[in-house]
């Protein structure tokens, strides 16, 4: 077997590869991310099946009218918020990649679905935990199921090797970080290294047609460390999101070969592993007997699901200097835009007030029909006025204060019916769009900001 050493430099922020050092990555950018790794290059790395003889599917060229699309079955899973995320269940020979922080639960929601998936053979590979951690977690979510199987291992020849007499209906690896490919000589969570254990999963995924889970931590930037290159790899890039402090988690696909991306999964953490939130408008608003200044109700759409979401702002008084503006799960430019609509069209002097806006629950939410929602929390806050409990606020907020209107109201404002909304103010331009507005809800059109502030201020 005749070898060759080669070493060559990989950025770890985005993956680039040079043949020599360089103090600024020229593909990314980044500063001091160039990090010298060592490949070996063997013969075996080239071999054409990773389990000789055991390949499903043949390579012949086929017509397309010709290829059979029920063949594609897919495996139904017991939990239905990962089925929809994955566009109806899981592809038989795809490769799902799942990033998310430490702690937020990969780990809990994979061992979920290996303990819960019936009738299926399914390995979990963890490089992270003994075998021992992984049957005290299975107990505490009650998962019980036989069939499933623990491998506490890294080496990826290793695992193919108890793969092959095994054969598994679904691979469960936790996490893509900790696997070792003795192909290549560069140490485990290296770029090289992810980059070739990944390639050999989504080989043998392909050959043998049994779909592949990898879990993969995220960097301090938020992304799948190991980066762009493994998201161009597999079929499917899930992130698991949500605060560490509140118990909401949100399962969004970011790429998807087999559904829609705009897909949402809500799950809620609990001491006996992960719930699905059937209706999550409900979670999300509070019960409150004595209605505060500062709170407003809206309504965002996430993926395809409409959620209610309670806005609670608090403008206080600037003790120091320059005044705070702080959000949580809001984007703080978006925050400071409608800030100076509120002041320059509503004439309201926020310049010396620190502002404070939370939006519950610990959700993350982008959608700018929560604009209305917001400036009126943050008004409500600042005259310190009641809003009723059930009204609920939906438009986009333009800069010459009009109110715009956003997608799906129709959607929306049903949604809001079914959580006891008694009215519903929106942008007149969306009035068109509600065919059929629901029977024991106010629908309220406004054209700007300033009609909307006659009624309340
Ligand atoms: P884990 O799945 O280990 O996270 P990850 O693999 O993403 O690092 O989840 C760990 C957290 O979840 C831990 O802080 C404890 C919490 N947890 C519960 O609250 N309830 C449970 O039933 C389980 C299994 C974990
Ligand atoms: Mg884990």
């Amino acid at each position: 077997m005749s070898k060759s050493v080669k070493t060559t430099y990989f950025c770890q922020s985005c993956g680039a590869e040079s043949a020599k050092w360089m103090g600024k990555c020229p593909s990314c950018g980044a500063w001091n991310s160039m990090v010298e790794e060592v490949i070996q290059k063997s013969d075996t790395r080239d071999r054409p099946h990773l389990i000789q003889g055991k390949s499903k599917v043949s390579n012949k060229p086929k017509r397309l009218a010709d290829i059979n699309v029920s063949e594609e079955e897919r495996i139904l899973s017991p939990d239905s918020e990962l089925n929809r995320v994955l566009g109806g269940g899981i592809v038989p020979g795809s490769v799902v990649l799942i990033g998310g922080e430490p702690g937020i639960g990969k780990s809990t929601l994979m061992l979920q679905l290996a303990t819960k998936l019936e009738e299926k053979t399914i390995l979990y590979v963890s490089g992270e935990e003994s075998e021992k951690q992984i049957r005290m977690r299975a107990e505490r979510i009650q998962g019980n199921k036989n069939q499933c199987y623990i491998l506490s291992e890294v080496n990826t020849q290793n695992i193919f090797k108890q793969i092959e007499p095994l054969e598994p209906d679904v691979i469960i690896i936790d996490s893509i970080q900790t696997l070792f490919s003795a192909h290549i000589e560069s140490a485990a969570g290296s770029i090289s290294q992810i980059r070739q254990c990944t390639s050999e999963l989504v080989k043998y995924a392909k050959e043998v047609h049994v779909p592949v889970f990898i879990i993969g931590h995220i960097t301090k930037e938020g992304t799948i460390a190991g980066p762009k290159v493994l998201e161009h790899m597999v079929d499917t890039v899930l992130q698991f999101e949500g605060d560490r402090h509140h118990s909401y988690r949100v399962l969004r696909a970011l790429k998807n070969r087999f559904g829609s991306v705009s897909e949402l999964g809500i799950y809620e953490m609990s001491m006996s592993g992960l719930r699905e939130v059937i209706n999550p408008s409900e979670m999300l608003l509070s019960d409150w007997e004595n209605p505060l200044s500062g709170v407003c109700i809206g309504a965002a759409m996430e993926g395809n699901r409409t959620l209610l979401i309670e806005i609670q702002s608090l403008v206080s008084n600037a003790t120091y200097g320059t005044p705070q503006r702080s959000t949580t799960g809001f984007d703080p430019k978006r925050l400071n835009m409608l800030l100076a609509v509120i002041e320059k069209i509503g004439g309201f002097p926020l310049a010396t007030y620190d502002i404070f806006l939370n939006i519950t629950g610990g959700i993350k939410v982008q959608d700018p029909a929560l604009d209305l929602a917001v400036c009126m929390s943050i008004l409500s806050s600042f005259r310190n006025f009641v809003i009723p409990h059930d009204s609920c606020f939906i438009a986009e907020v333009g800069l010459g204060g009009e109110l715009r209107q956003v997608g799906q109201v129709q959607q929306r404002v049903v949604e809001a019916q079914k959580m006891g909304m008694k009215t519903a103010y929106i942008a007149k331009s969306a009035q068109k769009n509600i065919p059929n507005p629901p029977s024991e809800l106010i629908i309220r059109p406004f054209a700007t900001w300033n009609d909307i502030l006659s009624e309340w201020v």
